[in-house]
């Protein structure tokens, strides 16, 4: 019988397709994967391969933004249902309540948001580009959706800006806590503490290095130190053991996992890939709204 590894290599060449995944999905998935990357990483490799079909092992904004950029492509998802609870954590009668009230105002919103949001907002960011397409824009006045820990961060490193938050959160992160990280310090003196922007301040203030997925593998694999911290998904681990066989990585606590990004399998991708199933579908008068901010983003972020 025909191995899932096999009938994924057949049908990625019957099918010219290529997979794409986050740094959170499963080991196997990654291992399978052509390219394995950041939000922004992947953003930009959806819009370079020359393949026909991406399969995006990752939640939906993903697959909906690759699609968006690129709807002459089809985009499927292996797992219909793993979706970024905090997509849809911006009200789009806010946006526009806030853009009645403020001047000189831009609105920027975290990628993992939906499609329906993207068509309100002026620039989408991810965590490895906020800083430098925020510093660029011309706008004092910034309202940062739907991340409220992303918001206060990046808001953090311009003070020249004057932000507005809203209320949204990944629970993943939001859930690491400060005494867990000064405990996960005791017990590894030596380690330097890596963590993702969507954490607390207090969480970000405790740590050696704040950054996107990407920067922080980067940051570990570039490091003198042996041993780090991780205030993340646990997804990352493999990417950071596979770089850096030697060094070790611990996480903050045992709840560092993202449901929905883990409900890929590689029998799923090769279920999809097989009967061209969960096709990513955005309509017309919406992707022509949404792309500009996302085209505004690959632009301010060269
Ligand atoms: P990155 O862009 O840093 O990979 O983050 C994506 C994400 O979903 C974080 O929770
Ligand atoms: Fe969304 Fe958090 Fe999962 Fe990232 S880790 S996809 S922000 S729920």
């Amino acid at each position: 019988m025909e191995s899932v590894l096999s009938k994924i290599e057949r049908l990625k060449n019957e099918k010219d397709a290529v997979i794409l995944a986050h740094y959170y999905v499963n080991d196997d998935i990654q291992a399978i994967a052509d390219y394995v990357g950041d939000s922004y990483y992947l953003s930009k490799v959806a819009v370079e391969v020359p393949q026909k079909v991406i399969a995006f092992c990752g939640v939906t904004f993903m697959g909906e933004s690759a699609k968006i950029l690129n709807p002459g492509k089809t985009v499927i998802m292996p797992e219909a249902g793993a979706d970024c609870p905090m997509a849809h954590m911006a009200s789009i009668e806010k946006i526009k309540d806030v853009r009645e009230k403020q001047y000189d105002l831009a609105v920027v919103c975290y990628i993992n948001s939906t499609a329906e949001i993207k068509k309100y907002v002026d620039v989408c960011v991810t965590s490895s580009n906020a800083l430098k397409i925020i510093k660029a824009l011309p706008q004092k006045n910034i309202y940062f959706v739907p991340d409220e820990n992303l918001g206060r961060y990046v808001a953090s490193m311009i003070p020249e800006k004057n932000f507005i938050f809203n209320d949204g959160f990944c629970h993943v992160h939001d859930e690491i806590m400060i005494d867990e990280v000064e405990e996960a310090k005791a017990a590894h003196p030596k380690a330097k503490v890596l963590v993702h922007p969507e954490c607390t301040m207090g969480v970000i203030a405790s740590a050696d290095y704040v950054g996107s997925t990407s920067g922080i593998i980067d940051y570990a694999t570039d490091s003198d130190a042996e041993e780090f911290i991780i205030g993340t998904e646990i997804g990352i681990l493999y990417q950071l053991k596979k770089k850096n066989p030697t060094k070790k990585f611990y996480t903050v606590n045992s709840a560092q996992v993202c449901p929905n990004m883990k409900k890929i399998t590689l029998e799923k991708v090769a279920f999809a890939l097989d009967r061209m199933i969960n096709q990513v579908e955005i309509d017309e008068e919406t992707r022509i709204k949404a792309v500009l901010s996302l085209e505004k983003m690959l632009e301010l972020s060269k």
